[in-house]
């Protein structure tokens, strides 16, 4: 019997690919008009893309916020510009959301496949469906950025989206890391780390565990990590935990410092593996940081013997909810 029965493997391989695609689905759309602040809402797989956005575009004077809730901050007004993004287009709290920033007479584009989502918003960019949210992250991303560029609000830029993609091809080096890492895991509950910067691809880690390899994992930041969790070492044993550190080479000098002797004190206790980024560019350096966590959290589904693809925990409370 096959594990992989939607064939997981495929979808991950093909994300440059998806990538490539999901550049081009904004065409065309754009907003005008005074922006203050960004709001991306959306849940799960759909809300990583905010979290990715917020990292890439910090130097952006107007401020990006990533919203998992019923409603909209009290920040949202005329002059703010929200995506409520959906995979399914059916979340009820991104619907909600999306009802909050009508009331709030906000600028609202919706990325979605479908859905009430699509049947109620006026300004929609639709991305192919079939897939995993989670799976989705190309299409989820890439058109949220194109809608800022072709408003005029960032700027695109070739050299970094080329060297992303040339980057996430190589795809046989992400392969053997992820499989060997997955092995590595085993029955473990994995830890993962970055610096605050990189939080979000940390949480990407932790949540493509979840939901890939069906198991339980956790994730925390540097330097906060170090005024706490670290404590929690003195009880943990190497049976039962694995830390996974994300290191990125623009790291902050003092985070690569703490990095460092961090791992030499928890290394007593546990095992440390490190995953440094690649390439020059913040684009390359976040997506390649998330591309190593969609294969090890692939393998270590495998490795478990359980199917990747399916999440039906999700999709049965989801049902219950509307009963
Ligand atoms: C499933 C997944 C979930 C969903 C979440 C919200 O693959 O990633 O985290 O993303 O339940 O659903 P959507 O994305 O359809 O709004």
């Amino acid at each position: 019997m096959p594990i992989d029965n939607s064939n997981m493997l495929k979808v991950i391989e093909d994300f440059p690919h998806q990538c490539n695609t999901a550049l081009g689905l904004a065409k065309g759309m754009t907003v005008s008009g005074k922006i203050n602040n960004i709001v991306v809402a959306g849940m799960g797989g759909s809300a990583v893309g905010g979290d990715l956005l917020r990292l890439y575009l910090s130097n952006l004077k107007i401020p990006v916020t990533t919203i998992r809730d019923y409603i909209l901050p009290n920040f949202v007004n005329e002059n703010t510009l929200v995506f409520a993004v959906s995979y399914s287009g059916n979340t009820e709290e991104t619907i909600a959301a999306y009802e909050d920033a009508l009331r709030k007479k906000a600028k609202i584009i919706a990325v979605t496949s479908g859905g009430l989502l699509r049947e109620k918003a006026s300004k929609v960019i639709k991305i192919p469906s079939g897939l995993q949210p989670r799976a989705a992250l190309g299409y989820l991303f890439f058109p949220v950025l194109g809608v800022l560029v072709n408003s005029g609000i960032t700027k695109e830029n070739t050299s970094e989206i080329t060297e992303m993609l040339d980057i996430l091809s190589q795809k046989e080096d992400f392969k053997q890391f992820g499989e060997k890492l997955a092995k590595k895991i085993g029955q473990k509950t994995p830890l993962i780390y970055a610096s605050e910067q990189f939080g979000a691809v940390a949480y990407r880690w932790k949540t493509q565990f979840n939901e890939n390899s069906k198991v339980a994992a956790f994730s925390h930041v540097f330097s906060e990590m170090n005024h706490n969790e670290i404590v929690g070492y003195q009880s943990m044993n190497r049976d039962k935990f694995i830390a996974i550190l994300i290191r990125d080479n623009a790291d902050n000098e003092r985070i690569k410092k703490r990095m460092d002797i961090t791992k030499e004190i928890i290394s007593q206790k546990v095992d440390v593996e490190e995953i440094y980024t690649k390439g020059t560019y913040l684009l390359s350096r976040l997506f390649s940081g998330i591309y190593y966590a969609d294969y090890a959290s692939y393998y270590l589904a495998l490795h478990n013997k359980i199917d990747p693809t399916p999440v039906h925990v999700i999709e049965n409370l989801k049902k219950r909810l509307i009963q």
